[in-house]
């Protein structure tokens, strides 16, 4: 009996909190919602480190950015389970160490058939797999000539699942393969790699997929800082570059990159072949011989290519086909070789606080307590609502 007495006064606190809830939330969704749609830009989420959160709560920090794009350098079957219902859409991706072995049909059926086609049947959106990364940057011979194979294989091994047309098959280049890129219209694949890329164009363009590269003005910057313009290559006001053979003037170095890459494939015939940035960064750290790479420098990066992508600007030479971006990091990769700055192109530290101001101060929910579901569940949406509110708020 007492209890039964005492139920309508515990229950009105949370039915006015409940209220307060709706209130606010109702408040941030009318005002928000249009504002905010998600971003446009994808994020390369790369996991060489032993200190990243957890994939389920890396999906809460991705949609308080608004971020909707993701790539993948493997297939890893839990970070694509914890963000099943989230609606982003995947690059998932075939490590150069397996590329040889996917040139026969059975392993790439059994590859798909194992790290894709059940995702896809529990709901995730993988739209394309990248057969390795950056393969014609080294000199592994053999694994250049596989490449091509490899992904035909793949390819062919999507239509025996009824896949075709839901998932690109494709690679992403280094700008090494670049023998010339300036100036744009003169763009050029280096010629060692020509009769490889022939008959890869051709593959590209029968299957509508896209070609990717992978773009760092900043490697241009730190190996010439007295001659390359800081502001060309931080998107900010300068008088810029003029192709002279097109007269078309370029304000920032990544968008004459992307136009070598253009010009170059057009050279070899194709101009029906979308250009696709799978990687662009900067650093926020860097050894000592590393010019630029600062926090301040990286942040001015990010956010001025946030801004270019938002405009959903085209480049001079495709001034119609808005830029379609990958950014890399998502984190500081802390067990990653090479110099200093390669473990620090993360836009967020692992404890999901962000390296330098873009205006996007995501949500990391806590690490998982033993607290009621339902009620985590809520806050997380609170916290998120916010931090989608506070990103709306920093890009209008
Ligand atoms: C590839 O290049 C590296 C360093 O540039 C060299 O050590 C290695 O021997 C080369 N491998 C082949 C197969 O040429
Ligand atoms: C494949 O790539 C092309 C070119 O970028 C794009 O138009 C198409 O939407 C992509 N397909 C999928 C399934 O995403």
């Amino acid at each position: 009996m007492a209890a039964a007495r005492e139920a309508p006064s515990r229950a009105a606190p949370s039915v006015a909190a409940a209220a307060g809830v709706l209130l606010l939330l109702s408040i941030l969704l009318t005002e928000q919602v249009v504002v905010c749609s998600a971003l446009s830009i994808g994020v390369n989420y790369g996991q060489i480190a032993n200190n990243l959160p957890s994939p389920g709560r890396v999906s809460w920090l991705l949609q308080s950015i608004k971020i909707s794009k993701v790539k993948l350098y493997d297939a890893d079957p839990h970070v694509l389970r914890a963000f099943l219902g989230t609606g982003v859409e995947f690059v998932v991706g075939i490590g150069n160490e397996h590329v040889p072995s996917m040139v026969s049909p059975a392993a790439a059926h059994a590859w798909l058939q194992q790290h894709v086609a059940p995702h896809l049947r529990a709901g995730a959106r993988i739209t394309c797999i990248t057969v390795g990364n950056e393969v014609f940057k080294g000199n592994d011979t053999a694994l250049q000539a596989a490449l091509l194979p490899a992904m035909r294989s793949v390819h062919q091994a999507l239509a025996a699942l009824g896949l075709q047309g839901r998932v690109n098959v494709t690679t992403a280049h280094s700008l090494d393969i670049m023998g010339v890129s300036y100036p744009p219209s003169a763009g050029a694949f280096h010629p060692g790699a020509v009769s490889h890329l022939q008959p890869y164009l051709s593959f590209l363009s029968q299957t509508g997929a896209p070609f990717l590269i992978n773009c760092y003005p900043f490697f241009a910057y730190k190996d010439d800082p007295a001659r390359v313009p800081l502001e060309y290559v931080l998107f900010q006001p300068n008088a810029g570059v003029t192709d002279p053979n097109t007269g078309l003037n370029y304000d920032n170095m990544l968008y004459a990159q992307v136009d070598a890459v253009y010009a170059a494939i057009q050279a070899l015939g194709h101009t029906d072949i979308h250009v696709k940035v799978s990687e662009t960064g900067w650093p926020s750290r860097g050894d000592p011989d590393e010019i630029g790479a600062t926090p301040e420098h990286a942040g001015t990066y990010i956010r001025n290519l946030l801004q270019r992508i938002e405009m959903k600007q085209g480049t001079p030479l495709r001034p119609a086909v808005p830029i379609d971006v990958y950014v890399f990091a998502l984190f500081n990769e802390n067990l990653k070789p090479g110099p200093a700055s390669e473990r620090n192109y993360g836009l967020f530290y692992p404890d999901g606080t962000p390296v330098y101001n873009v205006g996007l101060r995501g949500y990391l929910p806590p690490v998982e307590s033993s607290d009621n579901g339902a009620r985590r569940q809520v806050f997380h949406l609170l916290a998120l609502l916010l931090s989608i509110a506070s990103v709306a708020f920093a890009l209008s």
